[in-house]
Protein backbone atom coordinates (compact mmCIF):
# COMPACT_ATOMS: atom_id res chain seq x y z
CA UNK A 1 0.00 0.00 0.00
CA UNK A 2 0.96 3.54 -0.56
CA UNK A 3 1.07 6.72 1.61
CA UNK A 4 0.97 10.18 1.30
CA UNK A 5 4.16 11.88 2.57
CA UNK A 6 4.62 15.45 4.08
CA UNK A 7 7.86 16.67 4.52
CA UNK A 8 7.60 18.88 7.50
CA UNK A 9 4.32 18.25 10.41
CA UNK A 10 1.67 21.68 9.46
CA UNK A 11 -0.25 21.30 12.52
CA UNK A 12 -4.23 20.44 13.41
CA UNK A 13 -5.20 21.02 9.63
CA UNK A 14 -3.24 18.26 8.29
CA UNK A 15 -4.67 15.87 10.67
CA UNK A 16 -8.46 16.84 9.09
CA UNK A 17 -7.42 14.68 6.67
CA UNK A 18 -5.95 12.01 7.79
CA UNK A 19 -9.50 9.82 8.66
CA UNK A 20 -10.20 10.59 5.10
CA UNK A 21 -7.37 9.09 3.69
CA UNK A 22 -7.17 6.11 5.61
CA UNK A 23 -11.32 5.48 5.55
CA UNK A 24 -11.85 6.75 1.86
CA UNK A 25 -8.65 5.74 -0.02
CA UNK A 26 -6.96 2.97 2.58
CA UNK A 27 -3.58 5.79 2.33
CA UNK A 28 -1.92 6.28 5.51
CA UNK A 29 -0.50 9.99 5.96
CA UNK A 30 3.54 9.93 7.04
CA UNK A 31 4.57 12.91 8.22
CA UNK A 32 8.41 13.71 8.40
CA UNK A 33 8.36 14.83 12.54
CA UNK A 34 10.91 17.63 12.54
CA UNK A 35 8.86 21.35 12.20
CA UNK A 36 12.16 23.03 12.32
CA UNK A 37 14.37 21.22 9.18
CA UNK A 38 13.17 19.61 6.34
CA UNK A 39 14.31 16.02 5.86
CA UNK A 40 18.28 15.72 4.86
CA UNK A 41 17.90 14.13 0.89
CA UNK A 42 19.11 10.56 2.01
CA UNK A 43 15.93 10.99 4.61
CA UNK A 44 13.84 11.98 1.68
CA UNK A 45 14.38 9.64 -0.92
CA UNK A 46 14.08 7.04 1.79
CA UNK A 47 10.63 7.82 2.79
CA UNK A 48 9.26 8.80 -0.79
CA UNK A 49 9.79 5.48 -1.89
CA UNK A 50 6.40 3.81 -2.49
CA UNK A 51 4.70 7.32 -1.82
CA UNK A 52 1.23 8.02 -4.32
CA UNK A 53 1.44 11.51 -3.12
CA UNK A 54 4.03 13.62 -1.93
CA UNK A 55 3.26 17.37 0.11
CA UNK A 56 6.51 19.03 -0.71
CA UNK A 57 6.92 22.62 0.69
CA UNK A 58 9.76 25.30 -0.94
CA UNK A 59 12.86 23.72 0.18
CA UNK A 60 12.28 20.61 -0.83
CA UNK A 61 13.86 20.11 -4.02
CA UNK A 62 11.67 17.36 -6.07
CA UNK A 63 13.46 16.53 -8.94
CA UNK A 64 13.69 13.19 -11.62
CA UNK A 65 16.50 11.63 -8.86
CA UNK A 66 13.29 12.16 -6.37
CA UNK A 67 10.54 11.17 -8.25
CA UNK A 68 12.06 7.89 -9.33
CA UNK A 69 13.12 7.16 -5.79
CA UNK A 70 9.10 7.71 -4.99
CA UNK A 71 8.27 5.11 -7.82
CA UNK A 72 5.78 4.27 -10.72
CA UNK A 73 2.81 4.33 -8.20
CA UNK A 74 3.18 8.04 -7.54
CA UNK A 75 0.15 10.60 -8.42
CA UNK A 76 1.16 13.66 -7.08
CA UNK A 77 2.99 16.47 -6.34
CA UNK A 78 0.92 18.91 -4.37
CA UNK A 79 3.48 21.85 -3.12
CA UNK A 80 2.45 24.18 -0.47
CA UNK A 81 3.46 27.22 -2.35
CA UNK A 82 2.41 29.53 -5.02
CA UNK A 83 5.78 29.24 -6.37
CA UNK A 84 6.97 25.73 -7.71
CA UNK A 85 10.36 26.55 -8.78
CA UNK A 86 11.51 23.82 -6.23
CA UNK A 87 9.68 20.99 -8.86
CA UNK A 88 10.92 19.57 -11.90
CA UNK A 89 8.21 19.84 -13.59
CA UNK A 90 9.33 18.39 -17.41
CA UNK A 91 10.30 15.36 -14.65
CA UNK A 92 7.14 15.22 -13.48
CA UNK A 93 5.26 15.26 -16.79
CA UNK A 94 7.46 12.63 -17.94
CA UNK A 95 6.37 10.29 -15.32
CA UNK A 96 2.89 11.67 -15.52
CA UNK A 97 2.68 13.09 -12.45
CA UNK A 98 0.61 16.14 -11.26
CA UNK A 99 1.87 18.80 -9.77
CA UNK A 100 -0.08 22.02 -8.15
CA UNK A 101 0.58 24.30 -6.11
CA UNK A 102 -1.55 27.42 -3.61
CA UNK A 103 -2.37 30.26 -5.82
CA UNK A 104 -5.00 32.62 -4.38
CA UNK A 105 -4.63 32.02 -0.52
CA UNK A 106 -1.88 33.77 -0.28
CA UNK A 107 -2.58 36.89 -2.13
CA UNK A 108 -3.41 39.42 1.02
CA UNK A 109 -0.58 38.05 3.14
CA UNK A 110 2.14 38.55 0.80
CA UNK A 111 1.26 42.18 -0.03
CA UNK A 112 0.37 42.76 3.42
CA UNK A 113 4.56 41.98 3.72
CA UNK A 114 5.35 44.00 0.71
CA UNK A 115 3.96 47.05 2.40
CA UNK A 116 5.50 46.45 5.52
CA UNK A 117 9.51 46.44 3.60
CA UNK A 118 8.55 49.27 1.41
CA UNK A 119 7.39 51.23 4.46
CA UNK A 120 10.34 49.80 6.43
CA UNK A 121 13.08 51.09 3.70
CA UNK A 122 11.86 53.62 2.64
CA UNK A 123 11.20 55.24 6.24
CA UNK A 124 14.31 53.56 7.89
CA UNK A 125 12.24 51.62 10.07
CA UNK A 126 14.12 49.02 11.32
CA UNK A 127 17.41 51.13 10.89
CA UNK A 128 16.08 53.73 13.07
CA UNK A 129 15.25 50.31 15.84
CA UNK A 130 18.71 49.32 15.80
CA UNK A 131 19.79 52.95 16.27
CA UNK A 132 17.25 53.03 19.55
CA UNK A 133 18.75 49.70 20.88
CA UNK A 134 22.12 50.69 20.81
CA UNK A 135 21.38 53.28 23.61
CA UNK A 136 23.41 56.07 22.36
CA UNK A 137 22.28 59.39 23.47
CA UNK A 138 20.00 61.30 20.86
CA UNK A 139 17.49 63.97 20.25
CA UNK A 140 15.28 64.74 17.56
CA UNK A 141 16.69 66.62 14.56
CA UNK A 142 14.68 67.90 11.60
CA UNK A 143 17.42 66.00 9.06
CA UNK A 144 17.74 62.53 10.86
CA UNK A 145 16.22 59.62 9.56
CA UNK A 146 14.53 61.28 6.39
CA UNK A 147 13.65 59.17 3.86
CA UNK A 148 10.90 58.96 0.69
CA UNK A 149 7.68 59.85 1.25
CA UNK A 150 5.67 57.08 -0.09
CA UNK A 151 2.25 58.84 0.22
CA UNK A 152 3.35 62.14 -1.36
CA UNK A 153 3.07 60.65 -4.97
CA UNK A 154 6.00 58.36 -5.26
CA UNK A 155 5.94 56.03 -7.98
CA UNK A 156 5.71 52.02 -7.33
CA UNK A 157 6.53 49.83 -10.34
CA UNK A 158 5.31 46.44 -10.07
CA UNK A 159 7.07 43.78 -12.41
CA UNK A 160 4.73 40.79 -12.65
CA UNK A 161 1.16 42.16 -12.15
CA UNK A 162 -0.78 39.34 -11.02
CA UNK A 163 -2.66 37.77 -8.28
CA UNK A 164 0.25 39.19 -5.44
CA UNK A 165 0.80 42.32 -7.35
CA UNK A 166 -2.84 43.16 -8.09
CA UNK A 167 -3.21 43.02 -4.65
CA UNK A 168 0.09 45.20 -3.69
CA UNK A 169 -1.48 47.23 -6.34
CA UNK A 170 -4.74 47.71 -4.23
CA UNK A 171 -2.56 48.79 -1.04
CA UNK A 172 -0.06 51.35 -3.18
CA UNK A 173 -3.19 52.59 -4.34
CA UNK A 174 -4.77 53.69 -0.81
CA UNK A 175 -1.33 55.22 0.31
CA UNK A 176 -1.62 57.69 -2.79
CA UNK A 177 1.00 55.77 -4.78
CA UNK A 178 1.41 56.29 -8.84
CA UNK A 179 1.95 52.96 -10.42
CA UNK A 180 3.21 51.23 -13.28
CA UNK A 181 3.26 47.80 -14.12
CA UNK A 182 4.40 45.40 -16.67
CA UNK A 183 2.32 41.61 -16.56
CA UNK A 184 -0.30 39.67 -17.54
CA UNK A 185 -3.05 42.29 -15.56
CA UNK A 186 -1.40 45.37 -16.38
CA UNK A 187 -3.94 46.19 -19.19
CA UNK A 188 -7.07 44.87 -17.04
CA UNK A 189 -10.11 47.30 -16.37
CA UNK A 190 -9.33 46.44 -12.25
CA UNK A 191 -6.11 47.95 -12.66
CA UNK A 192 -7.00 50.80 -14.75
CA UNK A 193 -9.29 51.38 -12.10
CA UNK A 194 -6.27 51.89 -9.89
CA UNK A 195 -4.69 54.07 -12.02
CA UNK A 196 -2.19 51.47 -13.28
CA UNK A 197 -0.13 52.57 -16.28
CA UNK A 198 1.12 49.23 -17.88
CA UNK A 199 4.65 49.91 -19.00
CA UNK A 200 5.96 47.77 -22.56
CA UNK A 201 8.31 46.28 -20.76
CA UNK A 202 10.77 46.06 -17.40
CA UNK A 203 13.09 48.25 -19.55
CA UNK A 204 10.66 51.11 -19.61
CA UNK A 205 9.76 50.62 -16.12
CA UNK A 206 12.68 50.47 -13.99
CA UNK A 207 13.86 54.07 -14.52
CA UNK A 208 10.56 55.19 -14.22
CA UNK A 209 9.85 54.28 -10.71
CA UNK A 210 11.00 55.45 -6.69
CA UNK A 211 10.78 51.51 -5.58
CA UNK A 212 10.30 48.40 -7.68
CA UNK A 213 8.71 45.71 -6.61
CA UNK A 214 9.44 41.56 -8.26
CA UNK A 215 5.89 39.62 -8.51
CA UNK A 216 7.24 37.32 -11.12
CA UNK A 217 7.73 33.40 -11.36
CA UNK A 218 11.20 32.20 -11.16
CA UNK A 219 12.34 30.77 -14.31
CA UNK A 220 15.34 30.64 -16.35
CA UNK A 221 14.00 33.24 -18.18
CA UNK A 222 14.28 35.78 -15.01
CA UNK A 223 16.82 34.32 -12.95
CA UNK A 224 19.00 37.83 -12.58
CA UNK A 225 16.54 39.89 -14.38
CA UNK A 226 17.84 42.40 -11.72
CA UNK A 227 21.15 42.11 -12.84
CA UNK A 228 23.65 45.11 -12.92
CA UNK A 229 22.32 46.49 -15.65
CA UNK A 230 19.14 46.73 -14.28
CA UNK A 231 20.01 48.13 -11.56
CA UNK A 232 21.62 50.83 -13.34
CA UNK A 233 18.89 51.70 -15.36
CA UNK A 234 16.85 52.34 -11.61
CA UNK A 235 16.45 56.12 -10.43
CA UNK A 236 18.93 57.53 -8.26
CA UNK A 237 17.99 56.61 -4.58
CA UNK A 238 15.30 54.14 -5.36
CA UNK A 239 14.25 51.37 -3.67
CA UNK A 240 14.24 47.46 -4.59
CA UNK A 241 11.50 45.40 -2.94
CA UNK A 242 11.69 41.19 -3.45
CA UNK A 243 9.03 39.33 -1.56
CA UNK A 244 8.99 37.12 -4.92
CA UNK A 245 11.99 34.47 -5.16
CA UNK A 246 15.84 35.29 -4.51
CA UNK A 247 17.14 34.51 -7.48
CA UNK A 248 15.01 37.11 -9.47
CA UNK A 249 18.37 39.50 -8.24
CA UNK A 250 22.21 39.51 -8.52
CA UNK A 251 22.96 40.19 -5.37
CA UNK A 252 26.38 41.19 -5.38
CA UNK A 253 25.41 43.46 -8.27
CA UNK A 254 22.75 44.80 -5.39
CA UNK A 255 25.10 44.69 -2.46
CA UNK A 256 27.43 47.46 -5.37
CA UNK A 257 23.92 49.56 -6.10
CA UNK A 258 23.67 50.01 -2.24
CA UNK A 259 27.25 50.55 -1.69
CA UNK A 260 27.81 53.61 -3.93
CA UNK A 261 24.83 55.00 -3.51
CA UNK A 262 22.85 54.25 -6.38
CA UNK A 263 20.11 52.70 -4.60
CA UNK A 264 18.57 54.30 -1.07
CA UNK A 265 17.61 50.88 -0.17
CA UNK A 266 16.26 46.96 -0.27
CA UNK A 267 13.82 45.27 1.46
CA UNK A 268 14.05 41.35 0.48
CA UNK A 269 12.06 38.80 1.95
CA UNK A 270 13.90 35.84 -0.34
CA UNK A 271 17.54 35.49 -1.06
CA UNK A 272 19.57 34.36 -3.53
CA UNK A 273 21.28 31.17 -2.71
CA UNK A 274 18.60 30.67 0.63
CA UNK A 275 19.22 30.23 3.60
CA UNK A 276 22.42 31.34 3.17
CA UNK A 277 22.24 35.12 3.13
CA UNK A 278 24.85 37.31 1.37
CA UNK A 279 27.74 38.92 3.86
CA UNK A 280 27.52 42.15 2.28
CA UNK A 281 23.92 43.54 2.16
CA UNK A 282 24.04 41.18 6.08
CA UNK A 283 26.76 44.51 6.97
CA UNK A 284 24.86 47.29 5.35
CA UNK A 285 21.81 49.24 6.91
CA UNK A 286 19.94 50.49 4.08
CA UNK A 287 19.20 46.39 3.72
CA UNK A 288 16.06 45.10 5.14
CA UNK A 289 15.98 41.56 5.27
CA UNK A 290 13.58 38.65 6.36
CA UNK A 291 13.59 34.86 6.14
CA UNK A 292 11.29 34.40 3.72
CA UNK A 293 8.06 34.94 5.59
CA UNK A 294 5.54 36.51 2.70
CA UNK A 295 2.65 34.16 3.55
CA UNK A 296 3.53 33.44 7.12
CA UNK A 297 -0.06 34.55 8.73
CA UNK A 298 -1.59 31.61 10.57
CA UNK A 299 -4.65 31.73 8.71
CA UNK A 300 -2.77 31.97 5.66
CA UNK A 301 -0.30 29.10 5.96
CA UNK A 302 -3.34 26.83 7.05
CA UNK A 303 -5.16 27.66 3.82
CA UNK A 304 -2.26 26.64 1.74
CA UNK A 305 -1.53 23.41 4.16
CA UNK A 306 -6.04 22.64 3.53
CA UNK A 307 -5.60 23.30 -0.60
CA UNK A 308 -2.07 21.23 -0.93
CA UNK A 309 -3.99 18.44 0.81
CA UNK A 310 -7.24 18.92 -1.05
CA UNK A 311 -5.67 18.79 -4.55
CA UNK A 312 -3.55 15.75 -3.21
CA UNK A 313 -7.03 13.83 -2.17
CA UNK A 314 -8.55 15.16 -5.71
CA UNK A 315 -5.81 13.44 -7.25
CA UNK A 316 -5.86 10.47 -5.29
CA UNK A 317 -9.73 9.73 -5.88
CA UNK A 318 -9.35 10.02 -9.66
CA UNK A 319 -10.67 13.69 -9.80
CA UNK A 320 -9.64 16.76 -11.24
CA UNK A 321 -7.00 18.70 -8.74
CA UNK A 322 -8.25 22.05 -7.79
CA UNK A 323 -5.04 23.92 -8.73
CA UNK A 324 -3.05 22.12 -10.71
CA UNK A 325 0.45 23.94 -12.38
CA UNK A 326 -0.43 24.43 -15.56
C1 LIG B 1 6.17 31.04 -0.97
O1 LIG B 1 7.27 31.44 -1.15
C2 LIG B 1 5.28 30.61 -1.98
O2 LIG B 1 5.67 30.49 -3.15
O3 LIG B 1 4.12 30.33 -1.66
Amino acid sequence: MGHVFLTRPLGDVVEQFRPQLAEELNIPLRIHPDPGSPPTREEMLEAVRGAEAIISLVTDRIDAELLDAAGEQLKVVANVAVGYDNIDLDAAAQRNVTVTNTPGVLDEAVADLTLALILATTRRVVEGDRFIRTGEPWIWGPKDWVGLDVSAGATLGIIGLGRIGMAVAKRAHAFGMRIIATGRRAHDDDARALGVVPAASVDELLPAADIVSLHCPLTPETTHLIDAGALGSMKPGSYLINTGRGPLVDEEALADALDSGHLAGAGLDVHEFEPEINPRLRAMESAVLLPHIGSAGDATRNAMASLALRNAVAVLSGDEPLTPVS
